[in-house]
């Protein structure tokens, strides 16, 4: 990947390491993404971008063993500090350090919304996936309507420099397609949140929350993100997609 955008990514995650796990611990507990995965008892799991282990985490129950993989040295220290038995290396999506066909269910979390090129990250994900295994891919997806998703990438990328792309859902099977991927299952899961959770003050400077603020009263309603205004504060909607692939 780009060396300036590894920088960008490693000093945001870095900064906001300790605020993000308790701003996002439990974000995925409704999702079931356990079920969702098929992953047989015993199965080795992985993630790419595994943060600070809230997604990853929730195989603990099931899996043989669980390995996180990501940039941000802090996201892992902190990952390893809330979550017990967590295998964590630091690494690059785009050339996973584990050798071809050895994980039974590689996973990625919230984290496809940073690539620029997410095809070779999958392509990664499918090499070091086993010949019977299956790739998860978990990700917050935009409006069908172009100019909705554009908007919503020029809106998340004020809220996070790092972001690269808010993509629909299409373009998600699109990607999973060209990286020589089957889908087997998808779901889309919507919940409702708040502006001031998600711009939580402990995480992020005071002037990039007055930016996104300003940038939702000025262009919010043109999102296909449903902002609505509440008090002072604002509810939206986010969208999720839950993608379970085979190698083709
Ligand atoms: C929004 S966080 C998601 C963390 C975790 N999966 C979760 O959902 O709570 C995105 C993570 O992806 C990592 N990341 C971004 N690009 C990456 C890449 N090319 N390889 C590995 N990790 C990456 C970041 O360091 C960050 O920890």
């Amino acid at each position: 990947m780009n060396d300036a955008h590894r920088a960008e990514i490693q000093e945001e995650f870095g900064r906001a390491a300790e605020p993000f796990a308790r701003r996002t611990a439990g974000r995925f507990d409704a999702l079931d993404v356990v079920a969702f995965s098929q992953v047989r008892p015993g199965a080795s799991v992985m993630e790419v971008g595994a943060g600070t282990g809230n997604f990853l985490s929730l195989f603990r129950e099931l899996a043989g063993s669980l390995l996180g993989v990501d940039l941000t040295h802090e996201m892992l220290r902190v990952a390893g500090e809330v979550h017990e038995g967590l295998d964590l290396v630091v690494g690059d999506g785009y050339a996973l350090p584990f050798a071809s066909g050895s994980v039974d269910l590689v996973t990625s979390a919230q984290t496809f919304h940073h690539l620029h090129r997410p095809v070779p990250v999958l392509m990664e994900m499918r090499r070091v996936a086993a010949p019977t295994g299956r790739i998860l891919v978990v990700d917050q997806v935009a409006s069908e309507r172009y100019e909705e998703a554009a908007l919503t990438t020029d809106l998340e990328t004020v809220r996070d420099p790092t972001h690269a792309a808010s993509r629909p859902p299409s373009a998600m099977r699109i990607m999973l397609g060209a990286a020589g991927l089957r889908i087997i299952d998808e779901r889309i899961v919507e919940d409702q949140q708040r502006f001031s959770r998600w711009m939580w003050r402990d995480e992020f400077p005071q002037e990039r929350i007055d930016a996104v603020r300003a940038f939702v009263e000025q262009h919010g309603d043109r999102t296909g993100m449903g902002f609505e205004r509440e008090g002072e504060d604002f509810v939206f909607v986010r969208r999720r997609m839950m993608l379970l692939a085979e190698r083709v």
